[in-house]
């Protein structure tokens, strides 16, 4: 699904375009010395959760496996010298690439235009409220990826039980596993969830599942596949759980179940809550869901016909954002939410909190106290700020001239807004050429015209 992304640095106070990032080069021959140079490069380019950066080797970042990954981890490169540490770990240098958050390495194979094994920013999110959770006991993660939530998890207990439908994230659990020094407590081995009978039971069951809607007849990769309203594999991991799990009486305080999720909704949170709530009532849970981002529908209509054009040849990037934008009309809903949820024992509530930027989209505004002219800097400021709202998964599709485009047409956007009773309509007529020129991607620009849109509000500009 994520390609090594051009993303921009913020380094630049004023400009959210890409300058030089202030990242010294230093040796990387430690995985500590390499993923405290990531951290440090997350940090310019104001992306903490992006497991790949763009351009990294300017930024002095090795991208593909370096030679020391295998010798740090007790892997001895061939004694002929033939290959390096790397291939002795039975890798293909070319395809293989190289990743690190909180302590810990990560690898996925990555070809261009192909399919393979996912990591984006939704994992390393899931990787904290997995390490928060701090989860006791026998555990299960189902579609364990690039392996970096088992490896975090093997590290304080005998033995972490993977499933991946795709064989090559079984082997990327399998190398991320040894590369974090963990590869005899970690057990990978493909199955299909909809198949699957673990040997029970668990103390936990961790997922973070494709929930990608994807219209019937549209090719799409595994890893974000959600069926026709994203919720098929997450529904049916609902509904075959609770028996995985220890009974109640000898359950400890554990959660149940951790999981991210992405799901289609209203104004009002997840459509997914309705299916958690009978969740919780019958395995007398409680749980924990926080949103920390929610974008327009059509915001992921864009990024689906963008990642679905190579899967289908023959269908243009117009007719794929029919299919996906016709298609959401048809389910009714607004928005499309990122979560992380926590399950443990108790009543049967849900509680969900949102997180994510408030949708100044959604609601009427007028002429604020302060013209745009008096204004500019303190809007421009705001806006900028407001960058760290951003979505996961915004680069993916989303450029610097999304970004950009609002700042630039702030006084045009301004009057736009109090224009109409629909911001969407606003974005609509003022981004106009943009969205024209990039249909699919291009529709990024809904969500930073709605951080412009707070930034006017927060500034006075609008009311
Ligand atoms: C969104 S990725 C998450 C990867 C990793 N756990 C993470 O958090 O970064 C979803 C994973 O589920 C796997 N998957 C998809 N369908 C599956 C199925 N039916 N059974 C088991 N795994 C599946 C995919 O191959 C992919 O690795």
């Amino acid at each position: 699904m994520c390609a090594v992304k051009a993303v921009p640095d913020f380094s630049s106070p004023t400009r959210p375009h890409p300058t030089k990032v202030p990242v010294k080069p230093a040796p990387r021959r430690t995985p500590l010395a390499f993923i405290a140079h990531l951290d440090a490069a997350r940090r310019a380019a104001r992306l903490p959760y992006e497991p790949w950066l763009g351009d990294a080797s300017r930024r002095g970042l090795p991208v593909q496996l370096p030679d020391w990954v295998a010798a740090a981890h007790g892997v001895a490169p061939a004694s002929d010298g033939g290959s390096s540490g790397a291939e002795a770990l039975g890798l293909d240098t070319s395809r293989w690439q190289l990743t690190g958050f909180r302590g810990l390495l990560a690898v996925r194979d990555r070809v261009e235009g192909e399919p393979g094994v996912y990591l984006g920013e939704d994992g390393l999110r899931f990787l904290d409220g997995v390490l928060a959770a701090r989860p006791g006991g026998r555990v299960i993660e189902i579609g364990s990826g690039s392996g970096i939530v088992a490896a975090a998890l093997a590290r304080t207990r005998a033995r972490v039980d993977c499933v991946d439908i795709d064989p090559l994230c079984v082997t990327a659990t399998e190398v991320t596993a040894r590369l974090n020094g963990v590869a005899d407590r970690v057990h990978a081995r493909r199955a299909d969830l909809l198949t699957l009978a673990p040997a029970v039971p668990y103390d936990t069951v961790v997922a973070n599942l494709p929930g990608v809607p994807v219209p019937d007849g549209l090719r799409y990769s595994a890893a974000g596949d959600g069926g026709p309203d994203g919720l098929r594999l997450i529904r049916h991991l609902l509904a075959v759980a609770l028996p995985w799990l220890r009974p109640a009486a000898e359950a400890g305080p554990s959660p149940r179940l951790l999981m991210r999720f992405q799901s289609l909704g209203t104004a009002a949170g997840p459509l997914l809550l309705a299916e958690l709530r009978d969740f919780a009532a019958r395995g007398r849970l409680d749980i924990e869901v926080c949103a920390d981002s929610r974008v327009r529908v059509a915001v992921r209509n864009g990024l689906t016909a963008h990642y679905a054009g190579p899967l289908n040849p023959g269908r243009s990037q117009a007719e794929l954002l029919k299919t996906c934008d016709d298609h959401a009309a048809a389910l009714g809903m607004d928005y499309y939410y990122s979560a992380t949820l926590a399950a443990h024992p108790g009543e049967g509530t849900v509680r969900f909190t949102d997180t994510s930027a408030p949708d100044r989209l959604a609601s009427r505004h007028r002429p604020g106290p302060l013209p745009v002219g008096q204004a500019g800097d303190r809007v421009t400021r705001g806006y900028l700020g407001k960058l760290g709202d951003l979505p996961d998964g915004f680069w993916e599709a989303g450029t610097p001239e999304a970004v950009e485009l609002p700042l630039t047409r702030m006084s045009e956007f301004a009057a736009a807004l109090a224009d109409h009773a629909d911001g969407l309509a606003a974005v609509g007529e003022v981004f106009a050429d943009h969205l024209a020129e990039h249909p699919a991607g291009g529709r990024a620009v809904y969500t930073t015209a709605n951080l412009l849109a707070g930034a006017l509000t927060d500034a006075g500009v609008l009311a």
